[in-house]
């Protein structure tokens, strides 16, 4: 109340002395106009009586000024009128002023000698009076007598009142609708916004991240604002962090543990120093028209997968396109939120592209160009200039986004991918100091297939940016290495495994990268046993029967097509299993705009149709072909479920769903079939491997792995469990970093 007082009253006090000051002066010039008036008509009123009482006082004929005085009288506002002989004395007078004759009225002395007109104000009696006295002349000059008129002056205080009243009616009125939008816009402007925003920080403060909604205000309240959700931003997942530190400090474990990652990250970087980018986001919201409500779901991507459980563990700052059709309601006005929604653990800031960038960007030059060059299934890329010149464009607009996030002293950029081939250089220009890691999530292809691309040297230029730049596997970085060697003016150092450009040296390591592998965890949130029952039931899947899956985002790098083609094949070569074998494929529609994605739907949707149909009997049919997106955790149970998991890449940089499944065959059941051209077998070389380009060689092993003895399957599961219990992705996070901070540079 006191605020609000403070508030109103100077504009209160402001108002009313304006209203004061007008109204004095509107009163005044009333009051002068009056008397003006008044003076006036008095004047033209006393010229015609002297006019009549000339004749009468040359006749000194009293009869005669009576009569005059009386017709005088009855004019507008004249009280009453009086004729003087030239001595001064009354020769006749209006009845009701008879008093008149004894007051002493020196002044018409002075008239009676001067000759000279005179008004002046009066008290009479009860009236207020105004009396204007004129000497009567002869025609020569010489004085006959005097004329009086007596006007009662009440009626402008009347005037003069009723003025005031009305002015004092509409101050107060005025008054009152000023105090009333005064407060209307304090409480719009000020009390509604504090309001929202202590609300928003009761929320923040327990815990209730689902109903933090983000604030629209603007101006400099809105400034405030925006700081403000920044600061409680960071404290959010600066608390999660701390927190999380302190409960895991207790356990004592040898393998790589987000716990040994965090103690070193915060021993080797300053907090929240660690900044993440990459095309996809790691949360994306999406309006679901049926629901007529925005989901949160998880990408299907290798990247979310592996850098996720990084960010949760250390927190930082993760940068990614915003994609969903919903994401710009969840963010704050710098475009940031706290991730998980329900559990925030780090900062996502979205970026925002419009439909042209991401066309040229993303499904342009990213993935009908660069995509199809790095992987070696023989689809040929699509170079167009309009699109490289908005990879470009969109490339300088992340590097604006991250470089306006960093802090002033060394910060740590980890960038993803082949969307991003320019970032390192343009962040390196503008921040020399800041640490510059680049991962290459798909395989590097030889020199000969690389310089097809026309615009070979800005991108090897970009890349060379970075002071690190990691692949999966070795392969990888002697194919980029020889790039740098063969098309770039540079000097490889194969000692050091690195590439000098310009005084600039960056190093190239393999860095296999994995899962949150949950190996020793053994803590479900769902009984895991009941779900996959649950599963069994919702396909209509018998006891007994053999169950391969395969999870992919529908891309024709993963050999989907082949997988279809082995299983039709294995079922002709071994009929004994028709009934007794089902294959489940959960297919994630992706990167759709682009014809041969959108055509390969298509393809497959035809051939499971068909193989389907060739082998059916009765309610069995051989493959389950599940398409839509699935869940981190929708997909665990169906990984459970498999005997078997089949990966059919033609080529693929890692494949994490093969890790993935590993991790989750906790009974070390399950055998993997797994593609030879995959960075994974590399590690899990207790797969079972193939060339899914030889279907048959694809079908046998589709038998081999049902028939594989018990033993063997947990021996070789035990062996792959452990690979990856050891090389997860906590240890591969670490060696990116240890390394990175270890890097002499010449
Ligand atoms: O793993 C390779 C990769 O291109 C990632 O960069 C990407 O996140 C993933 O495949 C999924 O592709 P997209 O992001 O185009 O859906």
């Amino acid at each position: 109340m006191k605020r609000v007082l403070l508030f109103i009253l100077p504009i209160l006090i402001l108002v009313t002395l304006g209203f004061a000051i007008s109204g004095i002066m509107q009163a005044r010039f009333t009051e002068e106009k009056l008397m003006d008036d008044l003076k006036r008509k008095a004047r033209s009123v006393g010229e015609s009586l002297e006019l009549s009482a000339e004749y009468i006082l040359l006749n000194n004929d009293l009869k005669q000024a009576n009569r005059l005085v009386d017709s005088f009288q009855k004019r507008e506002r004249l009280q009453g009128c009086v004729i003087y002989n030239k001595d001064g004395q009354i020769l006749a007078i209006t009845e009701r002023f008879s008093d008149f004759k004894e007051r002493q009225r020196p002044y018409l002395k002075d008239i009676l000698s001067s000759k000279i007109p005179r008004g002046v104000l009066e008290k009479f009696k009860e009236y207020s009076v105004y009396s204007y006295v004129l000497p009567v002349l002869n025609d020569d000059e010489s004085l006959l007598g005097m004329v009086e008129v007596i006007y009662d002056t009440s009626y402008m205080f009347t005037t003069l009142a009723e003025l005031w009243r009305k002015i004092s009616v509409t101050s107060i009125t005025l008054i009152l609708l000023i105090i009333a939008i005064a407060l209307l816009i304090q409480r719009q402007i000020f009390i509604i916004p504090v309001r929202r925003l202590t609300q928003w920080f009761t929320h923040f403060q327990r815990g209730e991240t689902d109903k933090l909604r983000p604030f629209a205000e603007k101006g400099e309240f809105g400034k405030l604002i925006s700081e403000v959700e920044q600061v409680a931003l960071s404290i959010r997942v600066a608390r999660r962090t701390i927190s999380d530190e302190a409960h895991v400090r207790l356990q004592k474990d040898e393998l790589w543990t987000e716990t040994k990652l965090k103690n070193l990250i915060h021993a080797k970087l300053d907090d929240n120093a660690l900044f993440v980018v990459s095309n996809r986001e790691p949360y994306m919201h999406v309006f679901n028209e049926s629901t007529g409500k925005s989901a949160c779901i998880r990408p299907a991507s290798g990247v979310v997968t592996a850098i996720h459980p990084i960010l949760s563990a250390c927190g930082g700052t993760w940068i990614a396109h915003g994609s969903g059709n919903s994401d710009r309601k969840f963010v704050n006005s710098k475009d940031k939120l706290g991730v998980p929604p329900e559990d925030n653990r780090y900062i996502l800031k979205r970026v925002w592209l419009n439909k042209e960038e991401e066309q040229g960007y993303y499904y342009g030059f990213s993935n009908e160009g660069l995509w199809p060059l790095c992987h070696n299934t023989h689809t040929r890329p699509v170079f167009k200039e309009s699109d490289w010149l908005m990879y470009k464009e969109v490339n300088q607009k992340f590097a604006d986004s991250v470089l306006s996030e960093l802090p002033a002293s060394s910060p740590f950029i980890f960038v993803q991918d082949y969307h991003f081939t320019l970032l390192p250089k343009m962040i390196k220009d503008k921040r020399p100091d800041a640490k510059v890691a680049l991962f290459w999530h798909i395989p590097w292809p030889t020199p000969e297939a690389f310089m097809i691309c026309p615009y070979q040297n800005e991108i090897l230029e970009g890349m060379l940016g970075s002071d690190l730049i990691g692949f999966h596997v070795q392969n990888h970085c002697n194919n980029f290495l020889d790039t740098a060697n063969r098309l770039l003016e540079s000097r490889v150092d194969t000692e050091k495994f690195s590439v000098v450009r310009s005084g600039k040296e960056t190093f190239i390591r393999a860095f296999p990268i994995s899962i949150d592998a949950h190996i020793d965890d053994g803590s479900f949130r769902v009984d895991p046993v009941r779900q996959v029952e649950k599963l069994r039931k919702e396909l209509e899947l018998e006891d007994g029967i053999v169950i391969a899956v395969g999870v992919d985002r529908i891309d024709y790098t993963k050999g989907i097509v082949e997988r279809i083609l082995a299983i039709d094949r294995f079922l002709d070569k071994y009929p004994e299993y028709k009934k007794n074998f089902v294959f489940v494929q959960l297919a994630a529609p992706s990167r759709t705009h682009i014809k041969r994605y959108h055509d390969l739907i298509g393809k497959i949707d035809e051939l499971v149709e068909k193989i389907n149909r060739k082998h059916t009997d009765g309610n069995w049919k051989p493959i389950i072909y599940l398409k839509k997106h699935f869940s981190e955790d929708d997909i665990q149970p169906y990984y459970r479920l498999g005997d078997i998991c089949i990966v059919s890449s033609l080529h693929d940089g890692m494949n994490l769903v093969a890790k993935e499944y590993v991790a989750e065959k906790s009974d070390l059941s399950g055998a993997l079939i797994l593609s030879q051209f995959t960075g994974a077998a590399r590690e899990l070389t207790d797969a079972i491997l193939i060339n899914p380009y030889s279907i048959e060689e694809f079908a046998d092993s589709i038998k081999l792995a049902i028939q594989m003895p018990k033993e063997e399957k947990q021996r070789r599961m035990e062996n792959m469990r452990k690979v990856i219990a050891e090389n997860n992705i906590f240890r591969w996070a670490a060696n990116i970093i240890t390394e990175l901070i270890a890097l002499k540079t010449i």
